[in-house]
């Protein structure tokens, strides 16, 4: 019998050699005539570890990794296919500590399954909740996600069952479902992740949103950067057709749900719900104004659920396993698990997934081990180019949507960018106001104008022309873009500022003018 052997196909993992590392491995069977199955999996997200290589033990899959495709004849010179060992073993890989703390809802196949093999997803507890959905009234299943306690994994955090519960009474001919998986944020991963190594679970999860509704028909917005999810997605919606997990009279009920990816160019903006549709719609992306609702008058004017891929990814498990199962994880509104993505300067970079109320610093030290350089960590970015900058001080700050308002942050998407001493502030302030000017959509004078004028005062500040009179007019701006933004890109630009401003003040101090406009 052939002995599996897996490499994952995750677009970060092929960047780091994963593809390379797996036709050495076949390469070097061929030679030696050994019998090998290579499974392409998903990544298991710890990618400080890839190419990672897995194979079967007695107790699990056991672990080699890094490795690069030079060290893989050294790894069958010392058996490992038979448990030899070898400098780069890594035991059981569900044994390794920041794996094994970890709380995996969504991406509990993450690295175990093909992601396109409908049948590796079905061994691994896949399709359960849509066989249970098909089992119950509509109803039912949005008062299933309501009682869950999910919100929103997209940024805005709005409680998933009410936009369903909207969308369901919503009376129409058609109505649809539109994944956002335009997935813009700073230092974020993990729809790209569900997408190319989990896309059944996405498949599934807008399956079911579309019988709690009653669309008939759904889209995924798909930024067109994501190639592999891209691949990833067509090749599961084709197997899903051909299984009857799609079309008509799916699994033989009276359900119809049709799926499309559409790729988008790739705008910031295009993101943001109401613009996705106005793209969706082949037009520009440009913020509509509100209201109407989207879940009454979204995609082609009619009504629309809206969910994140992570949103929509995680409501399988609470049809297979309850909604207090879900809401069991968590604390107080913030309800199941998340997926944090660990970015920037931090040494063991990856995805996380802890149910809420895991600390900040928990997250850095504990999964991350620090920054990368070696330095100390000065200030992180949670939830985007639009998240404020939260200092040492605040580290302790449990990952909670109302604990981070309070301190006028916001969790976003869950990606955290990481940022040593040797950090200019001011710098990262005045990038996040050109960030919004360069993306802005146009459509409102606050953001439009906004954030142009904010970068030119940044930089007189910097240049210390009349620095406390440019600061206060900084401050005055800000307070402007998030008292009159039409959306949240410019009513959220003002977070990384003020945040800059208030907590590492310290480096707004007037220097040359060629440092300034770095
Ligand atoms: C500027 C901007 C960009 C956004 N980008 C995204 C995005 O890339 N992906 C996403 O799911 N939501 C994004 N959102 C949030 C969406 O507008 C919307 O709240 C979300 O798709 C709803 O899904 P959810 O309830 O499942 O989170 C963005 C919002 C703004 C204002
Ligand atoms: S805040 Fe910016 S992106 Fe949003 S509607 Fe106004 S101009 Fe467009």
């Amino acid at each position: 019998m052939s002995i599996k052997v897996y490499v994952s196909r995750d677009a970060t993992a092929q960047a780091l050699g994963s593809r390379r590392v797996a036709d050495a491995i076949t390469a070097e069977a061929n030679r030696l005539g050994e019998s090998i199955k290579l499974v392409r999996t998903s990544s298991r997200g710890m990618f400080w570890l890839e190419p990672l290589i897995e194979i079967d033990g007695p107790d699990g899959r056991i672990g080699f990794g890094p490795v690069k495709p030079g060290e893989v004849a050294s790894l069958f010179e010392a058996g490992f296919l038979s448990g030899g060992q070898h400098a780069k073993s890594l035991g059981l890989v569900e044994q390794l500590p920041s794996l094994k703390k970890q709380e995996r809802l969504t991406f509990a196949r993450a690295g175990i399954t093909d992601p396109v093999d409908l049948d590796d997803y079905l061994a691994q507890d896949g399709y359960r909740g849509l066989e249970n959905a098909l089992k119950m009234s509509a109803e039912d299943i949005v008062k299933t996600v309501t009682d869950s306690g999910l919100r929103g994994r997209g940024g805005a955090a709005f409680p998933t069952g009410i936009k369903w519960k909207t969308v369901a009474a919503a009376e129409a001919e058609q109505k649809y479902v539109a994944c956002n998986a335009d997935e813009g944020d700073s230092g974020t991963f993990s729809d790209r992740m569900v997408m190319e190594g989990d896309p059944y679970v996405l498949i599934e999860g807008m399956t079911i949103a579309g019988i709690a509704t009653g669309a008939t028909r759904g889209y995924i917005y798909l930024r067109c950067e994501y190639p592999h999810a891209h691949r990833a997605l067509n090749a599961a919606i084709a197997t899903a057709y051909q299984r009857g997990y799609l079309g008509e009279k799916i699994r033989g009920s009276k359900y119809r749900f049709d799926l499309e990816v559409r790729l988008g160019a790739g705008a910031y903006i295009c993101g943001e719900e109401t613009s996705m549709l106005d793209s969706l719609e082949g037009k520009r992306g440009q913020v509509r104004y509100k209201p109407p609702l989207p879940a009454l008058k979204g995609l082609f004017g009619k009504p629309t659920v809206i969910n994140n891929v992570v949103t929509l990814a995680s409501v399988p498990i609470i049809l297979d396993k309850g909604a207090t199962f879900y809401k069991d994880y968590g604390i107080g509104r913030s309800r199941g698990t998340l997926p944090i993505q660990l970015a920037g300067n931090i040494k063991y970079g990856g995805l996380v997934e802890k149910a809420f109320g895991v600390t900040l610093r928990e997250l850095l030290y504990d999964y991350g081990g620090g920054t990368r350089s070696g330095r100390p960590i000065r200030a992180v970015q949670v939830g985007g180019p639009l998240g404020a900058y939260i200092p040492e001080s605040q580290f302790d700050l449990p990952l909670d949507y109302e604990a981070f308002i309070e301190k006028r942050g916001m969790v976003g998407h869950g990606g955290i960018v990481v940022f040593d001493d040797t950090v200019d502030m001011a710098a990262q302030a005045r990038y996040a106001m050109e960030f919004c000017g360069i993306e802005s959509c146009g459509k409102c004078t606050p953001c439009r104008i906004g954030s142009v004028r904010g970068v030119e005062v940044i930089d007189r500040l910097l240049a210390g022309d009349q620095p406390g009179k440019q600061e206060a007019l900084l401050r005055d701006l800000c307070q402007t873009m998030l008292d009159g933004s039409l959306c949240a890109l410019g009513g959220m630009a003002p977070f990384p500022e003020m945040s800059a401003l208030n907590h590492f003040h310290e480096d707004f101090r007037p220097r040359t003018a060629e440092t300034a406009t770095r």
